[in-house]
């Protein structure tokens, strides 16, 4: 069989996930390829239905099409109703399946990396954000057993939403401003927005003024490979969790609702790190 994969969204042209995929593809031994289908926001529908004839076995969505992708498929699973979002489709026997692999991705990248976290359910989390990414990092999270998640966002209004996700989640919302008060509460600070991000680098979306050595700082911006609010968590002697393990791990998940084979993505991880130093 030839996998025949690729990714639609617009910008693409700088994506991370051609090498990611054709790298699982060898490492299980199988033929593919993945290319990416850039689509202008006035041709989507036209360039989907093309997209439709050439039969791919499957393909990731990012943006600016995650939510517009819905209307064209035909089934959704659980986590993407819920995110309202998809990252992956699947092509089931002619028919289009959408998921979304963030949350998975996160869970797994947090559990491989420090699994004793996941000893103790009744850790105290803040996720920072309250989009698609951390809809699904919430409920990967609540689906996951863990029991006290708060959500810090600059409008309130769209951390409800979040917390409307899991009702037996302990949630507290606050402010970003209100939540640097509490940081030392927290076991782990999962960082979801795109402040941070190339070129604003030097941008933090809360100010980490005191939080304990043993939290876990944790960022999904993995362009620059460490940013600043990571370099802020460093230097108060914080254990670090690097965006790109969710980028490699919910790749991981996608790859295995393609292939239906499970793929390790540890041997890629020192050399995504590299690409993304520029080395
Ligand atoms: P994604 O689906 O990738 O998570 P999104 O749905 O656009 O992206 O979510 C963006 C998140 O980043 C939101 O939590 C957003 O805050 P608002 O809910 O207030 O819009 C947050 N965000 C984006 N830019 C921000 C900024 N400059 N400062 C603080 N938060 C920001």
């Amino acid at each position: 069989m030839f996998y025949k994969l690729g990714l639609i969204g617009y910008p693409i042209e700088h994506s991370l996930s051609p090498w990611i995929h054709m790298k699982l593809l060898e490492e299980t031994n199988l033929t593919g390829s993945y290319m990416l289908y850039e689509f202008p926001s006035d041709s989507f529908q036209n360039r989907l239905e093309s997209l439709k004839m050439e039969n791919l076995v499957g393909f990731n969505v990012t943006v600016p099409y995650k939510q517009k992708i819905i209307h064209y498929l035909d089934s959704l699973d659980e986590t993407a109703k819920l995110v309202g979002a998809v990252n992956t489709v699947y092509n089931k026997n002619g028919s289009w399946v959408g998921y979304n692999t963030d949350g998975i991705g996160y869970t797994r990248a947090l559990y491989n990396t420090y699994p004793n976290f996941y000893k103790n359910k009744e850790n105290r989390i803040l996720i920072i954000g309250a989009g698609g990414a951390a809809r699904g990092i919430f409920f990967a999270l609540a689906q996951a057993g863990f029991k006290n998640i708060d959500i810090t966002n600059r409008t309130l209004s769209h951390a409800e939403n979040v917390a409307k996700i899991s009702a037996d989640i302990n949630t507290n919302l606050y402010s970003l401003k209100d939540v640097t008060k509490y940081l030392a509460h927290y076991d782990l600070i999962i960082q979801t927005t795109s402040v941070g991000m190339k070129p604003n680098v030097i941008e933090t979306a809360i100010s980490l003024d005191d939080i304990r050595p043993s939290t876990i700082v944790s960022d999904i911006v993995y362009q620059p490979y460490t940013t600043q609010l990571l370099h802020d968590a460093q230097n108060m002697g914080a254990q670090l969790l690097h965006g790109h393990l969710m980028l490699l791990y919910q790749a991981q998940y996608a790859f295995e609702i393609w292939t239906k084979q499970s793929v390790s993505v540890e041997k890629l991880m020192e050399q995504l790190k590299q690409k993304l130093e520029g080395r």
